[in-house]
């Protein structure tokens, strides 16, 4: 029979078993899946663990402290945070090929992983790490079944995206992987994580990719294209919150078409800026969406307010496509 209890135990045993008395670190990005990942982790193997938060600097606003303000309070977990902006910003200069971003993004944060692996060890004395050997041997990973399925790995192997924690993988990596829900669908691990304490505004986040924000800019990430995202972004997300929709839409990615602008016309003046698209969507499970029906009244709020609070942007578009033949994210 299904249920969170026996996946918990399961999983416990076999982290055990494949981890032993090593060290092991863990990317934590505040969404549910690398936080419920953590959290069995550590209840597997306490202190060995060590969780690193990377703010890549495509972030949206208040997520780094979002993790330390919830999760860190709720599991007590050790936790690293490291920031890294302009390294990913210098990586992605000049990209805007979607593969081509997600190929970096992935990389550096495996380059970021084994920085923090080195200094983990170094400081190990300051921060009572446990464990075994001087080295950091494992990497734990919140990926899902569909994230292995979508990036090829699975059966029927579709390879339509690669999902940053499972195809963009350097050859070279010094990582032995820890991924205990491979196996599992989101509402599954949702199950998991309440069962295992997570506390609920993790464990009920909507998804948010790894990529972060470097894949709803479409063109090249730059710093000022992820500032006008990031505004965008929030007042969608405050705009939806108040008018309760968070439970009814699977996510609502807010899109920058950095490389296309239009001609508006704002008090007494022509503008020419860029469109942001709205991609509300209702899911299961990601597989398959469809585009969320939401309030008219609620998408003219966010228009005007996006419209109004920032400057760059004179247009807001709705996607009207479900999956297939779209994908959630834009790239
Ligand atoms: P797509 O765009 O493939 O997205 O329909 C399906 C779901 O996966 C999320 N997504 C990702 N999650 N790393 C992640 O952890 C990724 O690289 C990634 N790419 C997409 C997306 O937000 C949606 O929920």
């Amino acid at each position: 029979d299904w249920t969170a209890d026996n996946v918990i135990a399961d999983q416990v045993a076999a982290i055990r078993a494949q981890v032993g008395d090593a060290r092991v670190i863990c990317g934590l990005s505040g969404g549910v899946d690398s936080s419920v990942a953590a959290a069995l982790v550590q209840r597997a193997v306490g202190d060995q663990l060590t969780c690193v938060f990377v703010d890549h600097g495509l972030l949206r606003e208040g997520e780094v402290e979002q993790v330390e303000r919830d999760f860190v309070a709720a599991t007590g977990v050790n936790l690293v945070v490291r920031d890294e902006r302009k390294r990913f910003l210098d990586a992605l200069e000049g990209h805007s090929d979607p593969e081509t971003k997600r190929k970096i993004i992935g990389r550096e944060f495996i380059r970021v992983f084994e920085d923090a692996a080195r200094d983990i060890v170094a400081e190990g004395h300051e921060h009572a790490v446990h464990g075994e050997g001087s080295e950091v041997k494992f990497l734990v990973q919140g990926t899902l079944y569909p994230d292995v399925v979508e990036s090829g790995g699975g059966e029927g192997a579709a390879n339509i995206k690669s999902h940053h924690n499972v195809g963009g993988l350097p050859d070279d990596l010094q990582f032995e992987l820890v991924e205990p829900l491979r196996t599992l669908f989101k509402d599954e691990v949702r199950a998991v994580g309440r069962e295992l304490g997570v506390p609920e505004p993790i464990v009920a986040r909507q998804p948010f990719p790894g990529p972060g924000l470097g894949i709803r800019i479409i063109g090249e990430v730059t710093a000022e294209r992820l500032e006008v995202l990031r505004r965008a972004d929030a007042i969608a997300r405050e705009e939806l919150t108040k008018a309760g929709l968070d439970g009814e839409i699977w996510q609502c990615p807010v899109v920058l078409l950095a490389d296309v602008r239009s001609v508006g016309v704002q008090g007494d003046g022509r503008t020419y800026g860029h469109p942001v698209v709205l991609r509300p969507v209702s899911s299961e499970d990601a597989m398959t969406a469809d585009w969320t029906r939401m309030p008219y009244d609620v998408l003219s709020v966010i228009s005007t307010r996006i419209t109004n609070e920032v400057s760059e942007v004179n247009r807001v578009v709705l996607d009207v496509t479900s999956k297939p033949p779209g994908t959630i994210e834009w790239e």
